[in-house]
């Protein structure tokens, strides 16, 4: 059987994590959509984006009574949140540090959910005012447990040194400031965007080995 031929898209999910009204979440993810449409993979169909953005799924606070190992959603919400993630063969988590950690509502939306993760790839674009590599670590450790691949490479965008705040009031807590990603930024997300598409293309092929040939 010649699956190359007739593959879908390998489907990367963009999970924008932060929630709050005047988020650098969205700037971020908008410039990682950007880098995303420029690689070759994505230009040539191989893979598409799809920006999933947690402020707008509006995901209460998990509010199934099973686990979700065992599958059984109650709740329509977790069962139109649970097709969104299976539709997708890889994710690229852009994630803030808050209290040296993830945001509560990106842990939530991965706690509503088990199988859906399982065997999917998944890039880790981290920001905070150190590059948010301890969310990042979190992170990690979080999508090992729901059995996800976290490639190699790994984005981190400071507050400090890829944001511009010119013409910002330096004492107004709320002022988003502009996503200007310093030198090597981009060359980093490509890289992981890269080994993303090339672990997911890995993976789909590894299972249609698996899936025994048509009988008849
Ligand atoms: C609740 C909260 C906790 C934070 N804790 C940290 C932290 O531990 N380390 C850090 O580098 N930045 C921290 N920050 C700063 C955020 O990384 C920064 O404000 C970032 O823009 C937040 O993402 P957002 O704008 O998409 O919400 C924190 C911000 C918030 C709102």
């Amino acid at each position: 059987m010649n699956t190359t031929q007739t593959a879908r898209p390998i489907r990367i999910g963009l999970v924008v994590g932060s929630t709050r009204p005047g988020r650098r979440g969205s700037a971020v993810a908008r410039w990682a959509q950007q880098v995303a449409s420029r690689q070759p993979a994505v230009r040539a169909g191989v893979a598409e984006i799809a920006v999933i953005d947690l402020a707008e799924q509006a995901l209460p606070l998990l509010d199934e009574p099973v686990p979700a190992m065992f599958g059984t959603y109650r709740n329509p919400h977790t069962r139109r949140w649970s097709a969104m993630i299976d539709a997708c063969d890889a994710f690229v988590f852009v994630t803030p540090e808050y209290n040296h950690s993830i945001p509560a509502a990106l842990k939530n939306a991965i706690d509503f959910l088990s199988a859906e993760w399982n065997g999917k790839v998944a890039g880790l674009l981290s920001y905070g005012v150190q590059g948010g590599s301890r969310a990042a670590d979190h992170l990690r450790l979080i999508l090992a447990e729901v059995r996800a691949a976290v490639v190699p490479t790994q984005v981190s965008i400071s507050i400090f040194t890829d944001f511009d705040f010119t013409g910002s009031d330096s004492g107004d807590p709320t002022a988003p400031g502009m996503l200007v990603p310093g030198e090597g930024r981009e060359e980093s997300l490509s890289t992981m965007l890269a080994e993303i598409v090339t672990w997911a293309g890995a993976l789909r092929a590894a299972e249609a080995g698996l899936r025994p040939e048509p009988v008849g």
